[in-house]
Order: structure tokens, then sequence, then C-alpha cells
């Protein structure tokens, strides 16, 4: 009858489509064997950077942080906080004794994308502009606090206080900063205030969390940008043991993640601000997911697959996936109903097919970005492991970032990745609390305790 030939038609039509967006999304897959591969390319990268292999992918640069905090740090600091999406400064004072009585108060100050993109006295001189708000909002105008910097870039540093920028990563592309002494720039922004150190968030992430576990040698941010230090044994006993800062984001920038990396990988890497240059950090951060998952609808929308087939400005628009939409889209509290209510909001007409299609895109490339962070968390609890000579490492890695706290899946798919490829190291997770600042203070302190001396 006419009836059941328009089922089938229908039903035909519903498995096309279905295999469409499953080939599409097939690429996303990770396969175990590709997972070691990932990890193995990390560790052979880490050792080259270390060796000052030229040119490698990885900076591995070292911090000038000789070892994680013994719980005497004691002051009050002032940290700054650069690097995401905002400028943070902070108050943070330890007091005697009890770890849990540190104080901290800060402010959220927004960094607009002129200005991260503008001249390099423009944004130094932003900065001076909101630590002297905050200044003014603690009421403490006055007081010269020893400073610490946490400026979230790759800088090479030849002391605790001293950092040279060595390229622009993320959204920031501000003149006249590459190859020069940040710290010398804010100081001179600052009108020569005591600027004492200057860390990677990665660094204060991990010493924050030391504070609390001792077992905590690894810091690892999961958030705008990707990234990762860990407590290097030099095996040469003379040496001192030191935090490396290691870029990891830069794992790929010489083709080695060709064979994972899909069509939209390519386009997103294409229209960023630094073409060809942290190709691992564009798999795996939050800056980079949601441009990812666009160039996908857009592909499947020009497919017919999709809202109708209708490419639509809002989804020509860079940027409107923010990890927070991927959040909440993927969060399975959430009805399908209320999917298509958050894509409205980004001005996408959906169905409910539409939606189904939505979430399921957003599941497959960040489950991907949580599987490619945990291959390379694997492969550096396994190097901490093998240089120390060990069978079974305990190791506790200390995070922050958005997409590791906010996201629905991603810490749990990274938990599991590790887990499963570096099966003889124990590893386990501890988020940070105002991690990249109150690890800068403690960061400052130590540096302060040493000028004295
Ligand atoms: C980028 C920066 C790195 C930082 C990371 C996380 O990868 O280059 O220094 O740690 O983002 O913010």
């Amino acid at each position: 009858s006419k009836g059941a030939a328009l089922v089938a038609a229908v039903a035909q039509r519903l498995a096309s489509r279905r295999k469409q967006v499953d080939e599409t999304l097939f690429p996303f897959q990770m396969s175990q064997e590709q997972l070691h591969l990932v990890k193995s390319r990390m560790r052979a990268d880490l050792e080259a950077g270390l060796k000052n292999k030229n040119p490698s992918t990885i900076k591995m640069l070292p911090s000038f942080v000789y070892h994680t905090p013994d719980g005497t740090e004691r002051g009050k600091y002032l940290a700054l906080d650069l690097g995401g999406t905002n400028f943070r400064a902070l108050l943070v004072n330890f007091k005697k004794g009890l770890h849990q009585n540190t104080r901290l108060y800060h402010k959220i100050y927004t960094v607009p994308m002129e200005i991260m993109q503008g001249t390099g006295e423009e944004l130094f001189d932003h900065l001076a502009q909101c630590v002297s708000d905050f200044l003014d909002y603690m009421g403490m105008k006055n007081a010269h606090l020893p400073a610490g910097f946490t400026f979230s870039f790759p800088c090479e540093q030849t002391a605790i206080d001293t950092g040279t920028l060595l390229t622009w990563t993320k959204g920031f592309k501000a003149t006249d900063c590459e190859g020069h002494d940040v710290v010398n720039m804010l100081r001179e922004a600052i009108k020569r205030r005591n600027v004492t150190a200057v860390v990677n968030d990665t660094v204060g992430t991990m010493m924050s969390c030391a504070y609390e576990d001792p077992e905590c040698e690894v810091g690892l941010i999961a958030g705008t940008g990707t990234n990762v230090c860990y407590m290097e044994d030099q095996r040469d006993a003379d040496a001192q043991r030191m935090c490396i800062n290691t870029e990891w984001g830069g794992l790929g920038d010489d083709g080695s993640l060709n064979d994972i990396i899909t069509p939209y990988d390519a386009e997103v890497d294409q229209n960023s601000l630094h073409p060809g240059k942290q190709r691992f950090e564009k798999l795996t951060s939050g800056m980079y997911l949601g441009e990812i998952v666009r160039q996908v609808l857009l592909d499947l929308t020009r497919g017919g697959l999709l809202f109708r087939g209708h490419v639509t400005e809002a989804l020509k628009t860079p940027g409107i996936f923010e990890t927070k939409y991927l959040s909440q889209i993927e969060s399975d509290r959430l009805a399908l109903l209320q999917v298509r209510s958050i894509l409205q909001q980004l001005g996408l007409d959906s169905n409910c097919d539409d939606s189904i299609i939505v979430k399921e895109v957003c599941g497959a490339v960040s489950r991907r970005a949580a599987q490619l962070v945990g291959a390379g968390i694997a492969a550096v609890v396994d190097k901490i492991r093998e240089n120390r000579g060990l069978e079974h490492l305990n190791i506790t890695v200390g995070v922050d970032g958005a997409l590791y706290k906010l996201h629905p899946h991603f810490s749990r798919v990274l938990h599991d990745t590790a887990k499963v490829l570096a099966p003889l190291c124990n590893v386990s997770f501890l988020p940070s609390e105002e991690g990249s600042g109150k690890g800068a203070a403690l960061i400052t302190a130590v540096a302060k305790q040493k000028q004295q001396m």
C-alpha cells in the first residue's frame, strides 16, 4: 500500500542519514592502538625536548621551581594571573601552621580581544590598570607586597624572576612581546613594583595541589589551552630536581599527529591565530573543541543531514560553541528539548533529530580530546616511574581548567584512558582550588625567602 511505501521510504532515509553521520564521526574514534601511538610519540618528544634537540616540538622549559611546598610558607602576596580568557588579581595570605588557613581575595577582569591582539604596551598598561583597581579595592594602595605573575605561555626562564616569551599561544597575539622579558614589561607597567616570580599555570596548579598532597608532582591544565608540568628527576646525580613546563600542546607540530588529524581539525588550525602551531592543543582544549564541532556541523548541514540543509549565519560564526555550551549539551541530565533550547539561544533552529546529532558530534569531539590528554598523562607518569627505577608508582596530578572541571564526561574519560595506558602507575587526580594564583603565591613566598637568605 501507499502508507507502507511511505514508511519504508522514511525508514530508509533515516537509515542512510544515520550511516552518513556515523561515517562522518568515525575518524574521531580512537582505537587503543592509536592511543598507544600517541602515548609513545608524546614520550619520544618529551625526551627530545629535554635533550634540547632542535627543533623539538615540545619545549620542556625549566621553571626554576626545585621542590614542592613544605608548609612553612608564610605571608601576604599578590598574585597576577594572565593566560586564559581573563586576567585575575589575587591577594593570598598564608597563615601560620594550619594549611587550611589560606586567605584569598580575588577579582576577575576581562581582557578585550583588541587588547589581546593589540600592542604589548597596551596589553601591559591594561594589566597595570587592573592591578591598581584591585589594590584600591582591597585598600592596599601603599602596601608593597611581593607579586607572583602567572603567565601561561611558553617562556624561556633563566631564573625564577625572568621569563622571555617565546611565542604567543591560544587567543593572544600582542605585538612587541615575543622575545621580551615579560617580568620587565610588567614591572615597567606597574611602576617597578616588586615582581618576584613568573610562573606557568601548570606549575602554579601543581604547587597549590602539592600543598595539600605531597604526592602531587604533576600539574595539568585542561581549559582554554592544555599543558602539563612535572617534577623531573635529573639522572645526573649532582643536578637538582626541577619542575619542567613541557608545553606539550606543541606535539604534532612536525606532522607526527597527521594520521589522526581530520579535515575538520585542519580547517580549525588554518582559521586559527597561529596556524600550524599547537596541534595537540588544538585537538584537546576548550578554545578549539567548539570550533571542531562547528566545522562538523557545517559539513553535515551542507550535506543536507542537519538543520534541513540551511547553513545559517549563526553556524558560520566562529566561536559560538564555547566550552560551557558543549558541557551543557553533553550533560546527561538535559532532555533533548533543553538541548534544542540551547541551540536556539545560539541562533540554531533544530528539530529533535538535529539535537540528537549535535549531541553526538559534541560527544565524539570531546571524548577524543579526553582520550588524547589521557594518553599524554600516561606518557608523563610512565616516564617519571622509569626515571625513578620503580616497578610501580603512586602519583597525584593536580588539575585545573574549565574543560576538566565543568564538562560532564571529560574527566572520567581522561582518568580511564590514563589508567589503561599506564597500568603500572596509580594516578590520582586532584582538582585545584584557585590553583594558579595560590601556586604563584607559594612560589613567590619561597623565592622571597631565598632573596632574604
Ligand atoms: C597554552 C600555553 C601554556 C599554558 C596552557 C594552559 O598551551 O602555551 O603555557 O600552560 O595553554 O593555559
